[in-house]
């Protein structure tokens, strides 16, 4: 079975995770990067719920772009809202996971003190 190892930063959290076994939670696609950020306690804003629409899940990609599912014209519609967009931008509720990947979660310092208010 493989295995791949998402690295969350600046947290520097890596999950290694088993496509078999997605999805793990109800938010976003089966096997994003959102669905495995939340089920393993890392802070990744989801305002739509998971479907591509409010950008809040907005994640840079450091590697493994190519370990990703392609990206849709709907997503670029939305990331292209995004403030601090940039070309190897993703949301992480529509980006699945077939590979390696570090992303890095750009409000992740916001996140993490909304969780604790
Ligand atoms: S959670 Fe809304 S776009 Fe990803």
């Amino acid at each position: 079975m493989p295995q791949y190892n998402v690295t969350f930063k600046p947290v520097d959290k890596v999950v290694s995770v088993d496509p078999d076994e997605f999805p793990y939670g109800s938010h976003g696609q089966p096997g994003s990067l959102l669905d495995i950020a939340l089920a393993n306690d890392i802070p990744i804003e989801c305002a739509c719920g998971g479907v591509g629409v409010c950008g809040t899940c907005h994640v840079i990609v450091e590697e493994g772009m190519d370990n990703l599912s392609a990206t849709e014209d709907d997503e670029f519609d939305t990331v292209d809202q995004v403030p601090g967009n940039a070309l190897n931008s993703r949301l992480a509720c529509l980006a699945v996971v077939g590979g390696d990947v570090t992303v890095s979660i750009p409000g992740w310092n916001r996140n993490v003190v909304s969780e604790h208010e």
